[in-house]
């Protein structure tokens, strides 16, 4: 068995964007180049975990070591990540930026340019956290929060209301960080306690990230 915090643990960690077609050519999708979920994969492979990464479209180089699973839509990396939990799950983190919604219809044939203007009809897309989370026998459960006011107390609402273990607030409105850049900054909240790491490199976020997970794991274990 590998050694380290997260040694003998089973570790699923959603990454990336995903795609939401209209028709055969087109999409609607969002700027998470899965830098951040790649990062945490690492991480917690390096600290003993056997690491399964559900990941929608990207151009990053798979991990060593680390099972990836690719996905393209909301609904994919739903039915994925379930399968993956299924198959035994200590830890789950949702990094991916999930499309909250899809086109309602994917057109056949490329849809044809004609009227002035036109709109698209859009219906909720699965949330795969919340639905993981919410299992009777949910894993440790870390939610991402991205967002570009009031942080804070966006991220602990989401984190009562999706019944998270830990939630780490993204502040993307700062230049520099975030979505598809090498450095984060993020606050990790967790029931009675709070944690500022960065800015600084995915990847050393990334293992701060894993070690304060380990600790919250043992203490709750
Ligand atoms: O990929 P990078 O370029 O490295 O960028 C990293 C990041 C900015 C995308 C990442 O750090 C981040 O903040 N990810 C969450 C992005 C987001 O869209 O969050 P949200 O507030 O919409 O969703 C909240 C949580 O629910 C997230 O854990 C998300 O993965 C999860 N979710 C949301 C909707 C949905 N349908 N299913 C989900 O699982």
């Amino acid at each position: 068995e590998r050694r380290g915090p997260l040694s003998g643990k089973r570790v699923v960690i959603t990454a990336g964007p995903t795609r939401e077609p209209l028709d055969p050519v087109r999409y609607i999708s969002n700027h998470s180049s899965g830098k951040m979920g790649y990062a945490l994969a690492g991480a917690a492979r390096a600290a003993g975990a056997t690491v399964t990464l559900v990941s929608g479209p990207v151009t990053l180089a798979p991990p060593l070591g680390v099972d990836v699973r690719p996905v393209m839509t909301a609904q994919d990396m739903l039915t994925e990540s379930m399968a993956a939990v299924d198959e035994g799950c200590d830890v789950f983190i949702a990094t991916a930026a999930v499309a909250d919604y899809r086109p309602e219809t994917c057109a056949g044939d490329k849809i044809k340019k004609s009227t002035e203007a036109m709109s698209l009809a859009l219906v909720r897309n699965p949330d795969t956290l919340a639905t993981v989370a919410g299992r009777a026998d949910a894993p440790f459960t870390v939610g991402f929060a991205a967002e570009t006011t009031d942080v804070a107390r966006y991220a602990t609402d989401k984190m009562a209301r999706k019944k998270l273990d830990m939630i780490v607030a993204n502040d993307v409105s700062a230049p520099g960080l975030g979505f598809n850049s090498d450095n984060n900054a993020v606050t990790v909240f967790w029931p009675g306690g709070q944690e500022q790491i960065g800015p600084d490199s995915k990847q050393t976020i990334a293992t701060r990230l894993v070690a304060l997970i380990g600790e919250h794991l043992e203490a709750t274990s």
